[in-house]
């Protein structure tokens, strides 16, 4: 177990760094292998621990899979189990990824019920129903998912709100079903767009990525594909606001601007500087005025950079609302942050900030991977040392960000936490 030791406040973060590959890109991608016999190479992969646990589960499910400087080989010729088992799940929700390839492929699948986690229940019940809707039976027993179906076939299916994993396993169970299936109210993220056109290489026919309402038209069998993942935009988004809680200048490359228009758009409203090209971001200057958030689909603001920006607007005199739409308990962080001295407070679903504290160290406890990366960035800012134990959430999401923040002049150190 490992905690990280943080000096804040004296530094102003300078310099460039790059971003990492997808998390939420890749572990679908990785999923959509099992559609397919053959070798797959993935590149840009973050070396992180839920890609570890992806290819534990392909490796499971009888894939074999290499991973070493950020590429991935896969080779997925048959699979021996069609089983994702108890103790995996719980670890990762993404998990789920691999239900509807399965069933697509081999007809069968027995995954593990996910638990909730730290952002409260997260239930499945759009996922099972769109399978159902192409002809899936689902049996729920003992804790699993039982799914098996003679062929699927095509449908229109409309999720009655919009859900990223949902669309994810819809998308990938579709493209071999038989007929034309079309998905509406499905996801947009980028990462959705990535695994839609990873699909297309590996010869699935798919319109209408990027917006609202996909048609594909199944067809029988598919083949195996090479991909570099997409920029990860969540971490993107988080290198930036360690930047900006710091007053320093730092630019981010080997990112994707245009997947973080409305965080950027937010981040000038406060005042600061950003300056993009295609691949990179600058960003500069102070911020002096509170704003209003609120968390939606995409393009709208990402429920996953919703706590690392309350710790920005913490240190921002006056107040600011963050409304978060997504998660029903996207708040175990607002604790943690009162501990620093910052005056948060929650009223239902709405952050109230009341912005300007001199934040000051204290012992800190992480509790989800996003959570973790906001108690990092407030800690940059709090005067004195602050510690923050269970790293092992950000290292879910987030390839050795101590390295990446001290590379920018942070006084930051990952010890033993015994
Ligand atoms: C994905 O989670 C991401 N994870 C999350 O990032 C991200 O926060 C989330 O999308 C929203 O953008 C990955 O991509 C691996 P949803 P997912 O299905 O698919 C409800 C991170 O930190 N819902 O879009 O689980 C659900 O409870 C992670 O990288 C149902 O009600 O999110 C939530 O309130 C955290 N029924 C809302 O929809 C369902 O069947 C959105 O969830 C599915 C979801």
């Amino acid at each position: 177990m490992y905690k990280f030791k943080i000096k804040g406040k004296a530094r102003k973060l300078k310099g460039t760094i790059s971003a990492s590959g997808s998390k939420n890109a890749g572990l679908p991608i990785m999923a959509a292998t099992l559609l397919a016999a053959g070798n797959y190479t993935i590149n840009n992969v973050p070396d992180i621990i839920d890609i570890r646990t992806m290819a534990e589960l392909l490796s499971i499910l009888g894939s074999k899979v290499e991973f070493k400087n950020h590429e991935l080989k896969i080779h997925t010729d048959s699979c021996t189990c069609y089983e994702a088992p108890y103790d995996l799940v719980k670890r990762m929700r993404a998990s789920i990824y691999v239900l509807g390839p399965l069933v697509a492929r081999y007809g069968k699948a027995r995954v593990s019920f996910p638990g909730g986690c730290a952002l409260g229940a997260r239930p499945i019940n759009l996922h099972l129903e769109g399978l159902q809707k192409l002809g899936t039976n689902i049996e729920i027993e003992h804790g699993y998912i039982n799914a098996d179906t003679k062929k699927l076939h095509s449908n229109e299916i409309i999720f009655e709100q919009r859900s990223v994993g949902a669309t994810a396993n819809i998308l990938m169970a579709s493209v071999l079903a038989d007929g034309t299936t079309i998905i509406r109210n499905a996801a947009c993220e980028p990462e959705i767009n990535a695994l839609a056109v990873f699909l297309i290489q590996m010869g699935a026919k798919i319109e209408g990525i990027g917006t609202d309402c996909l048609t594909v038209n199944g067809i029988q069998t598919l083949h195996s594909a090479n991909v570099s993942l997409i920029p990860d935009r969540i971490e993107t988004g988080t290198l930036l606001l360690a930047a900006a809680i710091t007053k320093g200048e730092i630019t981010v490359k080997n990112c994707c601007p245009s997947d973080l228009s409305m965080v950027l758009e937010k981040l000038r409203e406060i005042g600061f500087s950003v300056n993009v090209n295609n691949d990179s971001i600058t960003i500069s200057g102070k911020g002096k005025n509170p704003i209003e958030i609120s968390t939606n689909p995409y393009p709208a603001f990402p429920t996953d950079l919703q706590a690392p920006f309350a710790s920005l607007l913490s240190t921002i005199k006056g107040k600011s609302i963050i409304d978060e739409n997504i998660f029903s308990d996207r708040f175990m962080y607002i604790s943690e942050l009162q501990r620093l001295g910052a005056d948060i407070k929650l009223d239902k679903n709405r952050i109230v900030i009341h912005g300007g504290n001199q934040l000051t160290g204290a012992p800190l406890m992480a509790s989800d991977i996003r959570a973790a990366a906001a108690l990092v960035i407030a800690a940059l800012a709090s005067e004195g040392e602050t510690e923050i134990s269970r790293i092992y959430h950000l290292d879910r999401g987030y390839e050795r960000l101590e390295n990446k923040l001290a590379q920018l002049g942070a006084d930051i150190e990952r010890i033993e936490d015994n």
